[in-house]
């Protein structure tokens, strides 16, 4: 089957007691990272210092989302602080493919994202070369908003476009991921799910991943 993955957004965690936000994510396949900058998106949050505490903390392999304008410049601050993933908006930067090769040289693998704006053609030069692709489902900069339906479209156009071309990048969505919406983006291509307000902001952490695994398998 699909082997549907989550990965829990910490931006939605109790930031005082990360540690013990971190130890609750049972089953758990990577701890996602946003990064924003307060100019790409409207907001801020955290940096590559916070990111390596996070990989002292726990074992689970952490998924940095850089929602950050110039990411060439902060790329490698994040790759030395250990992120496992490294995924950069294609709005961000106008060098995606040499972005993505020095993410990948240095041993990571290297994510390209693209917000609801942007369409999937946008990825026709980089599909290629990037370990994996994010279809942001919300316009990006703050957990809990609502999931756009009209990504659905955009998740298939990518899985066609993936087999076309003969590449199987992990396709992650981000935004409005819950039991709710997890079984229509699994359907439409998607196997990486971010879920932020739908993980934390439950009391029982391990069965709300298990729900959203399981709403994305059937
Ligand atoms: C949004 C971030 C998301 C956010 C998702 O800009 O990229 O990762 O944490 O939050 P939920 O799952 O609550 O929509
Ligand atoms: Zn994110």
């Amino acid at each position: 089957e699909n082997n549907v993955q989550v990965a829990p957004s910490i931006l939605s965690a109790d930031l005082g007691h990360l540690a013990d936000e971190l130890a609750s994510i049972e089953g758990a396949v990577y701890v996602h990272f946003d990064a924003m900058d307060g100019h790409f998106v409207p907001n801020l949050t955290f940096g590559p210092g916070v990111l390596a505490a996070v990989k002292e903390a726990t074992q689970i392999p952490v998924d940095a989302h850089l929602m950050i304008s110039n990411p060439d410049q902060m790329v490698p601050e994040y790759l030395a602080a250990g992120a496992d993933i490294v995924t950069f908006h294609y709005e961000a930067t106008a060098h995606a493919n040499r972005l993505a090769s020095l993410i990948r040289e240095k041993g990571a693998k290297a994510g390209i994202a693209i917000n609801p704006g942007t369409p999937v053609s946008a990825l026709d030069a980089i599909i290629e070369d990037v370990d994996l692709v994010l279809v942001m489902t919300v316009n990006p900069g703050f957990g809990g908003q609502k999931f756009i339906p009209g990504s659905l479209r955009k998740l298939r156009q990518l899985k066609a476009m993936c087999d076309e071309r003969r590449v199987s990048p992990i396709i992650e969505v981000d935004g409005g991921i819950s039991p709710a919406t997890a079984g229509d983006v699994c359907a439409a291509g998607a196997r990486l799910l971010v879920a932020g307000s739908a993980v934390f902001g439950k009391e029982n952490r391990a069965e709300a991943i298990r729900k959203i695994t399981e709403a994305g398998e059937a």
